[in-house]
């Protein structure tokens, strides 16, 4: 039987960095035979982040986010999936916000709160992290590493990928945005952005036989 893999857009733009990484990815897990299915966060039906209900923590419900709103069906999917690849900008120093409310919800659902078990999730599944920033691609490790920890302690080993000092928009020439150049924008996503795309590409492949 196929693996299927979910793979989450949490940028607002398509068809632009990040969202052309993810879709990389995903095309490296399909070439693997991966089903893949596909999910924008911005596009979905209103959501929330964690509304702190605890539903999750109940009987008959556990492990279970119990939120009937637009990100329901991506927890599903992503139970019953063999692998997650997901992608967001930077804003501000941190992910986008609405990747934050999809983090919130599925991480939350699987803590037990418990000494002797802190995640009541036995789905282990790979998980690709990817953000996009316009920073160079070392600047957020710090942060990163917290987001790493936390999806292999409640989802499964993660391999995180930045790409950094990305393309922002296609004519900076329209803007007065002193702190960028253009031009080595421009250059890079002519060179270093491709090698970026076949290296998530790898990523993505390589997951389907974890
Ligand atoms: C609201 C907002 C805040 C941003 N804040 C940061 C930031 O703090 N650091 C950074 O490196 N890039 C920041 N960026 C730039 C984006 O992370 C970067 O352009 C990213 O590649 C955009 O992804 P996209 O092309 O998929 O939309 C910000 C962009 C926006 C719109």
């Amino acid at each position: 039987m196929s693996k299927k893999m979910v793979v989450i857009n949490a940028s607002p733009r398509r068809g632009w960095n990040t969202d052309m990484l993810v879709d990389e990815a995903a095309r490296g897990a399909a070439s693997q035979g991966a089903e893949i299915q596909k999910f924008d966060l911005y596009r979905l039906d209103k959501f929330t982040g964690c509304i702190s209900c605890f539903g999750c923590k109940r009987e008959g419900h556990k492990g279970e986010c119990i939120c009937r709103d637009g990100l329901k069906p991506v927890l599903d999917a992503i139970r019953e999936s063999d692998g997650l690849i997901v992608g967001a900008p930077n804003y501000f120093g941190d992910l986008c916000a609405e990747f934050k409310l999809f983090y919130e919800r599925l991480l939350f659902q699987y803590l037990t709160y418990r000494t002797d078990k802190a995640s009541c999730n036995d789905r282990i599944i790979p998980v690709l992290l990817i953000m996009t920033s316009n920073a160079p691609d070392t600047l957020y490790t710090d942060m990163l590493s917290v987001y790493k920890t936390n999806f292999e302690r409640f989802i499964g080993p993660t391999t995180v990928f930045v790409s950094g000092e990305t393309m922002q928009v296609n004519d900076y020439g329209k803007f007065d945005w002193t702190m960028f150049d253009g031009e080595a924008r421009k250059a890079r996503r002519e060179t270093v952005f491709p090698k970026e795309l076949e290296s998530v590409r790898r990523l993505g492949s390589e997951m389907v036989g974890q």
